[in-house]
């Protein structure tokens, strides 16, 4: 660990042995991080992202052997975790009673995972137990990937721990295990194909969570997803609109830059962004979700393309 590690990982656990919360850098989006045992700094979380409390938060764990001192874990759910973790994959599984309804929004349930970051990792090991942490937006926003992002939103009342950009990009694969039959509740890097050796049938996804919403991720900016980008964008040129386009060809190169991209491209004014359609793969789908809620308030701008 460089100085500069040991520098950052000591001011987070200041901020949060001091009960507020800090921004932290995981492999898939920035967190807005507290002590799981904390309970007005859990509160702050949702005050600061202006999120209903009735919104369960994802704990984050250093490993496996953590993570069975919060969660029930089955042979299945053992298994899944030790193959994928640390990974971009969080488990919701049965709560003990150490976690606190605050932070599960009331349910029996809880959602872990085990980042693939050193950084909060170190973070939360040298912590001893588990930091609460939603994405670092403002509820209903587009997700941070950088430390800037997170300035940015909150025009730097938050304190962040610059990690560097995401390699992942989007929010973890969230596949619920409290249920009979598994189900996927979040598209994310790690897709169904990954999962199916491990799970021979699937239940129905759920819409419950809040980044199943319909309306998530949103830009300012009117947004439309199209497969014919240049008719698209003359059809509003011609209509007298000024338009930006984000075109991305390779899938895993559009995860990482989607947020940073759709936030660049929301602050340069114009009327309308179009977003290519991701290619038909699995990490294309986990994209497609993302931008089909952060377009669908602007649906009835489309046209033919
Ligand atoms: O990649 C990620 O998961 C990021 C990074 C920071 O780890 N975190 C993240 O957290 O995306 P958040 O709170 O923005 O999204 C977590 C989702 C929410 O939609 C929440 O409702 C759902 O997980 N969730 C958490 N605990 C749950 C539970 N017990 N049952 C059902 N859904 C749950
Ligand atoms: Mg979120």
């Amino acid at each position: 660990m460089s100085q500069n590690n040991t520098k950052k990982i000591h001011f987070a656990l200041t901020k949060i042995e001091e009960g507020s919360p800090v921004a932290i850098p995981t492999e898939t989006v920035y967190g807005l991080a507290a002590s799981i045992s904390h309970p007005l700094a859990i509160r702050q979380i949702f005050a600061i992202k202006g999120r209903p409390n009735n919104h369960p938060l994802i704990i984050h764990v250093d490993d496996l052997s953590m993570a069975k001192r919060y969660a029930f874990f089955s042979p299945l759910a053992e298994k899944i975790a030790s193959y994928f973790w640390p990974g971009p994959l969080a488990l919701i599984l049965p709560k003990k009673d150490v976690v606190p309804f605050e932070v599960t929004g009331g349910l029996n349930t809880v959602g872990l995972r085990c980042p693939d970051h050193p950084l909060s990792r170190a973070i939360i090991k040298k912590h001893g137990s588990p930091l609460a942490a939603p994405s670092a937006n403002p509820f209903g926003r587009i997700s941070p990937t950088t430390a800037q992002h997170v300035l940015d939103d909150y025009n730097g009342s938050v304190p962040v721990v610059d990690g560097g950009p995401c390699p992942v990009g989007l929010e973890s694969t969230i596949l619920d295990l409290s249920t009979e039959l598994p189900s996927i509740r979040r598209l994310g890097a790690i897709t169904k194909e990954d999962l199916a050796p491990f799970i021979p049938q699937f239940g129905q996804s759920s819409t419950k969570t809040s980044g199943t919403h319909k309306a998530h991720y949103a830009p300012s900016t009117a947004l439309l997803l199209s497969n014919n980008l240049e008719a698209e964008r003359r059809t509003w040129l011609e209509k007298g609109c000024t338009v930006a386009v984000l075109n991305i060809a390779d899938s895993t190169e559009y995860a990482q830059q989607l947020y940073s991209e759709l936030r660049r491209l929301d602050q340069l004014g114009v009327d309308i962004l179009i977003a290519a359609k991701p290619k038909n793969d699995a990490m294309g789908e986990a994209i497609l979700d993302r931008l089909t809620r952060a377009s669908y308030g602007s649906t009835n701008l489309y046209t033919e393309n």
